[in-house]
């Protein structure tokens, strides 16, 4: 029988084994409800967005990327914030999965952006352009509930894992959200069919 629970594919914008913003994605596959699966996707291996090697092929690693991406349901992505902005890691792989323009794995793909930082801003201002460049490449960016989370320390262990119940409980509302944002898009749909 076909598997027939809702997809998602969690991307951090982050590389740090013990990053806050992984643990997040961890904390969602964790506390997934039933019904919902949440595989992580790696930007490690994705190279620097070259317009003369996407004209040679996408190397394998972008491959993979677009393939992952594109047989989800739903994505959802965990942001830190660089310098008032979202990491070059993160800008990246959206830059290799928008194109080509018209054909793009993001195009009306139900999105959920979430984040974290030892500060107060939230990681507020990454997230805002993590939104900004998916809406610019067909992404359906749902516009709330948002997840900032800031002054994060204390809610992580040393490994990067939330330790903070609420926050568990708050990415799992954040999972959840997707998942009917997503209906809500596919009922939409259905209708202007
Ligand atoms: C930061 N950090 C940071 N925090 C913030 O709230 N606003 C910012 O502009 C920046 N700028 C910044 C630049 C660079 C280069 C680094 C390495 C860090 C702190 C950042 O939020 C903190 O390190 C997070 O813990 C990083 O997220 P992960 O790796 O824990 O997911």
């Amino acid at each position: 029988m076909a598997d027939q629970r809702f997809k998602i594919v969690g991307i951090a914008g982050s590389l740090r084994r013990a990053s806050w913003n992984r643990g997040l994605l961890r904390a969602a596959v964790e506390g997934a409800p039933d019904g919902i699966e949440i595989v992580t996707l790696d930007l490690d291996l994705v190279p620097l967005y070259n317009q003369d090697v996407e004209d040679r092929g996408d190397p394998s690693s972008v491959i993979a990327l677009k393939d992952v991406i594109r047989l989800a349901d739903a994505l959802l992505i965990a942001t830190p914030e660089y310098n008032n902005g979202m990491p070059g890691v993160l800008k990246n792989a959206i830059d290799w999965a928008s194109r080509p323009v018209a054909a793009s794995v993001l195009r009306d793909k139900p999105v959920v952006v979430m984040g974290v930082s030892p500060g107060a801003g939230a990681a507020a201002r990454a997230q805002q352009q993590v939104r900004d460049a998916l809406i610019y490449t067909g992404g359906c960016v749902l516009p709330e509930p948002e997840l900032l989370v800031g002054a994060a320390i204390g809610k992580f262990d040393d490994a990067g894992n939330v330790t903070d119940p609420e926050l568990r409980g708050q990415v799992v509302d954040m999972v959840t959200a997707l998942r009917d944002w997503a209906e809500r898009i596919r009922m939409a749909d259905a209708q202007a069919a």
